[in-house]
Order: structure tokens, then C-alpha cells, then sequence
């Protein structure tokens, strides 16, 4: 990654960051059961370059479908940190990593090299793509935590969000439909926001990026085979998941 690329970011995190209200943006957070939404958040400079990455890897989309869950396009990290070097500065700018820490109380770091979805993009460019409700559930040992950040937004689908699913304290469900415009932000920990993206309609596009950040990266092996094979499956294919595996590990 060339050293201008990871001061660009440094310094537009740094700018946006000066912008918010740290201790307003930390208690929404938990005011909305750990999820956080900040629109059009991200500098135009930082976008504008990730949307550049986003055409350069467009050839590299491996699309997939599941009945009835979903069906769309993906990038893994393994393209990505090949090809895409603001997006990887992004993620690893420690002073963002620090101001999720902070927010979530918690001791992110980003994933292992060997896990595809550790920043990825997810293209939803035909009629009907979509993903069902789920929660982002850890296969580490630790927590894991979500960001999700706009980059291309021509459609009607919606990022529709239920706080409080399941919540033990008995809150009443809140649901949210949010369109993730360029630069538009959202975080939150992956086991308590159950959440789905609409189907998208004619001639329309959207594009997003997931940034997973653990708080224990360690994982057992039957967590490990069984994420593999569910990023084989659902994600990436065979190819990416375990060929890819393979080369970071040996790096
Ligand atoms: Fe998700």
C-alpha cells in the first residue's frame, strides 16, 4: 500500500472524526442497542477513491444464490487487498479502529489475513438481489462487530434494521429502513441487530463495503471448517475461500 494512499485516509479520518460528537455518537450507540448511523459521514475524497476500487475489482464479482436468503455479488478481502488500497487503508486506520474501540467499549482489531469477509464488497446489481434477516454471527472466539459503509446507491432497496430483536430487557422492537447513500456509515455489533437488505428492482445498482472487526480473533477448527464452507457456498466459491487461504497464510 503506497504510503500517500494511508496519509490520505489518516488525515480525511482524522478531519471527519473532528466533526462528531464523540460522546453523543457513543451514547446513541447504546441508546440504540449497540448500533450506530451516520449519514453521508465519510469524505468525498476517501469515497470518490473507494468507488474507483469498486469499478477496478468489478471483473473479480463472484455472484451466488440461496434460495429464499439470498442472492447478490461479492469481492472478498483476498481481491481486495490486492487491488483496492484506500479501502484496505480504511480499514486499518488505527485512528478509526480506535474510535469503534471507543464507541463499542471494546478491543477491535481487524480479522485474520485468512478471512475473506473481512472487508468486502457486496454488489447488488440485479433484479431481486438481496439478503434475508440474520444477524452477523462470530465464528471467533471473540465478539464481532460490523461496519457498513455506502458506495453506490441507485435503488430501492433499503437496509432494513430491528433494534432490540430478542432483547432480554424486554425493549420494544424498533425497525429502521435506511438507504446507504455514498459515505453513509453504519456499525454495530453483529450479534444484536438482526437486519436484511430489500430486493433491489429494475435497472438499479448498490454497492457496499463491510468492514469485521473481532474482539478475539483466535477460532476452533470446526468454527473454522464450517465458516470456510459457508463462504464457499454462500460468498466467494470454492476457489477464492480456499485458494486464498492458502496464499495469505504462506505470505
Ligand atoms: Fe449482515
Amino acid at each position: 500500500m503506497s504510503e500517500s494512499t494511508t496519509t490520505v485516509v489518516a488525515d480525511e479520518i482524522e478531519r471527519a472524526l473532528g466533526g462528531l460528537d464523540f460522546d453523543e455518537v457513543k451514547k446513541t450507540y447504546w441508546n440504540q442497542n449497540e448500533f450506530i448511523h451516520l449519514e453521508r459521514w465519510l469524505p468525498a475524497a476517501i469515497v470518490e477513491r473507494m468507488v474507483a476500487e469498486v469499478e477496478r475489482v468489478r471483473p473479480a464479482v463472484h455472484r451466488n444464490y440461496i434460495p429464499r436468503h439470498k442472492k447478490g455479488g461479492s469481492v472478498s478481502y483476498y481481491t481486495l487487498v490486492e487491488q483496492a488500497p484506500t479501502i484496505l487503508a480504511l480499514y486499518r486506520a488505527p485512528a478509526f479502529i480506535r474510535f469503534l474501540a471507543n464507541v463499542t467499549g471494546q478491543p477491535l482489531q481487524p480479522c485474520p489475513e485468512s478471512d475473506p469477509h473481512s472487508c468486502a464488497l457486496y454488489f447488488y446489481t440485479e433484479p431481486g438481489d438481496h439478503i434475508g434477516f440474520h444477524f452477523d454471527t462470530s465464528y471467533y472466539k471473540g465478539s464481532r462487530y460490523t461496519v457498513l459503509v455506502g458506495l453506490i446507491e441507485r435503488s430501492s432497496s433499503r437496509l432494513v434494521c430491528q433494534l432490540f430483536k430478542d432483547d432480554p430487557g424486554g425493549r420494544p422492537l424498533v425497525e429502521l429502513q435506511l438507504a446507504t447513500h455514498p459515505g453513509t456509515l453504519v456499525a454495530f455489533n453483529g450479534d444484536k441487530l438482526w437486519h436484511a437488505i430489500t430486493p433491489l428492482g429494475e435497472h438499479e445498482e448498490r454497492v457496499s463495503l463491510t468492514l469485521e472487526y473481532v474482539t478475539d480473533p483466535s477460532m476452533s477448527a470446526v468454527k473454522r471448517l464450517f465458516s470456510n464452507l459457508k463462504d464457499s457456498f454462500a460468498y466467494f466459491g470454492l476457489k477464492t475461500v480456499f485458494a486464498g487461504r492458502a496464499r495469505t497464510v504462506s505470505r
